[in-house]
């Protein structure tokens, strides 16, 4: 039996078993491969932006970015969560009405996106309309499916997490002389509660769960396998509203003026409403939602089995990263230890902020924040790399003519003892394993690889010494000191033109000053090396662009 086959079989038996998803797939369109559709968490408005929301955004950013540059058409989410009680009472504490603290907060968010670059083409606010409509039509459609039911919930809420903690799921601290209660797995305080509200019958769902879960739809996969063990101790029901007289900012559930949806659902619910208003049909199922591991259960768990119930298919990808820690604790709004992007940004430039987040954290695995990080980073590879490499090569002593030099065969070969075959080669592989790095948001993978051939570029123009060819006037020397120089300008527009998801400015400046015009700057565009390749290169003997470089000034500590 064929490899293919085999699949075939398993699939199709699967899909026999577990009828509910089936008929979900039947009854949906399902969105088409040239277009992706990415979204970040929605925050919450209790306190102002920190890096770590910032994190969430960059790599949705960088997701997209990539996807636009293979030539795909990105719908790309962000917004802000801006029902329920945590919300409530920081709007109380700042003696606002509601409406008016989450229009002045959620204006701030949009702002330090704005201010990172990012480039979203929806930002969404769980009080608009047209959301609201949304939560109703989707809490009908679970509803007339079967799948709520009115219940007793007796148990805690944190209302940090907005989330109901089952009993056995809390424990009793002391804190100084007194004691509290607070869950066991975040370690945030707990209320205790007994109220009538709506009930969603998670356990239904656990085949179609684990079943979903087996396709690798959860990266990095580490994250899965966490899941997969939540999932097999067993689900529990789920309360999915609360009495209004408990909180009554949120979205009236339908038919009942005394209940309100729940805010994780009102929440989850966000990414259908920009699916429906993105396209004329609906655009579904989203590519990749990007999400932090702190909400995993409610993104990997509670959505797909609330999609399922509704009759939509879960998500294609969930993206998950880890946390940025100070001192080894979370950064995080309610302890009050976070990082305010601002100062980072007008310190570092956008674009060194950036690069500093995607290229310092790794998704599998939590990161702690230190500055001095921030600036070795900085100076040694945006500035003595990548910086150097450019003002080297467009430097009026080494290049007197400014002008992209043209490559020769001849020079070439009189070059063979130097690293100039490895260099060309090295580069030549960069598209395909940066794009399999970024694709599987291992941005910093990507980045490495790119700098190893800038450093060994580099380490050639130490070695090759252009310095001495310019001073030579006969031609060997001269198409010498052409051939470097191109060699160098070639790696710089290559790495340029990928690094452009990440550092979209600072590319612009290296694309612009080497004459790549923008038109020029897709995927197709990086063809490697063509003129060692005896391809057409439009770039030889262009004029380079009169801008000024140093690309990025060495920051002080
Ligand atoms: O959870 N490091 O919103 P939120 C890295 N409204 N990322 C961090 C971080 C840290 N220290 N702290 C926060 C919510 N984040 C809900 C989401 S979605 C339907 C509803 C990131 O404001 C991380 O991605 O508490 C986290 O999941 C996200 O900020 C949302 O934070
Ligand atoms: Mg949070």
């Amino acid at each position: 039996m064929t490899a293919h086959m085999k699949c075939f079989q398993f699939n199709k038996m699967k899909l026999l078993y577990l009828k509910i998803i089936n008929r979900a797939f039947a009854s949906v369109k399902t969105n088409n491969s040239s277009s992706y559709f990415v979204t970040t968490p929605i925050f919450y408005l209790n306190g102002v932006p920190h890096i770590g929301h910032l994190q969430s955004c960059l790599y949705a950013d960088a997701f997209a970015r990539i996807n636009r540059l293979l030539g795909k058409e990105v719908i790309f989410s962000t917004g802000t969560d801006e029902h329920g009680l945590k919300v409530l009472q920081a709007a109380e504490t700042n003696k606002l009405t509601p409406i008016d603290y989450c229009d002045e907060m959620s204006s701030t968010f949009e702002k330090a996106f704005k201010e990172a670059n990012i480039s979203y083409t929806h930002f969404i606010r769980t009080t608009n309309v047209k959301h609201k409509e949304m939560v109703q039509d989707f809490w009908c459609k679970l509803d007339k499916n079967g799948h709520i039911s009115k219940g007793k919930y007796t148990g805690w809420y944190s209302v940090i997490e907005e989330a109901f903690v089952p009993t056995a799921q809390v424990k009793e601290v002391r804190e100084g002389s007194q004691f509290k209660t607070v869950s066991i797995e975040t370690g945030s305080p707990v209320e205790r509660m007994e109220e009538e509200n709506y009930v969603f019958c998670l356990p239904k769902f656990q085949n179609d769960l684990l079943y979903w879960l087996s396709k690798d739809v959860v990266k990095p996969l580490i994250f899965a396998d966490d899941l997969k063990k939540w999932i097999e101790e067993g689900l529990t029901d789920l309360s999915i509203s609360r009495p209004r007289t408990r909180c009554s900012w949120g979205v009236p559930v339908p038919n009942d003026e005394t209940q309100v949806v729940y805010v994780w659902l009102d929440a989850l619910v966000n990414y259908l409403t920009v699916g429906k208003n993105a396209a004329q049909s609906l655009e579904w199922p989203a590519s990749c939602h990007v999400i932090g591991k702190d909400i995993l259960k409610f993104h990997a768990i509670f959505w797909p089995a609330f999609l399922i119930a509704a009759g939509y298919e879960p998500p294609r990808e969930i993206f998950c990263h880890s946390h940025w820690t100070v001192n080894y604790e979370k950064m995080s709004k309610s302890k009050g230890n976070v990082i305010d992007p601002k100062l980072l940004i007008d310190k570092y430039d956008v674009d060194g902020f950036r690069y500093f987040l995607l290229r310092a954290s790794v998704p599998n695995s939590d990161t702690n924040y230190s500055e001095t990080k921030i600036h070795r980073m900085l100076n040694a590879e945006l500035c003595d790399t990548l910086g150097n490499l450019l003002s080297r090569s467009c430097a009026k002593s080494l290049n007197p003519q400014q002008i992209f030099p043209p490559f020769s065969h001849e020079a070439f070969c009189s070059l063979k003892e130097t690293n100039i075959q490895h260099i060309i080669d090295s580069t030549s592989k960069l598209p395909e394993t940066v794009k399999k790095h970024f694709l599987e948001g291992y941005f910093y993978k990507g980045i490495d690889s790119m700098l190893d051939c800038l450093r060994d570029t580099n380490a050639f123009v130490q070695h090759t010494k252009p310095w001495v060819l310019v001073k030579q006037q006969d031609t060997e020397a001269q198409q010498k000191l052409f051939t470097i120089l191109h060699t160098v300008l070639e790696v710089l527009r290559i790495c340029s033109l990928l690094l452009q998801p990440i550092i979209p400015t600072l590319t612009a400046k290296v694309l612009a000053k080497i004459g790549v015009s923008e038109m020029e700057r897709s995927w197709q565009n990086i063809i490697c090396f063509p003129s060692f390749h005896n391809l057409p290169n439009k770039l030889e003997g262009q004029p380079l662009n009169n801008d000024n470089i140093p690309l990025y000034e060495r920051r002080k500590s």
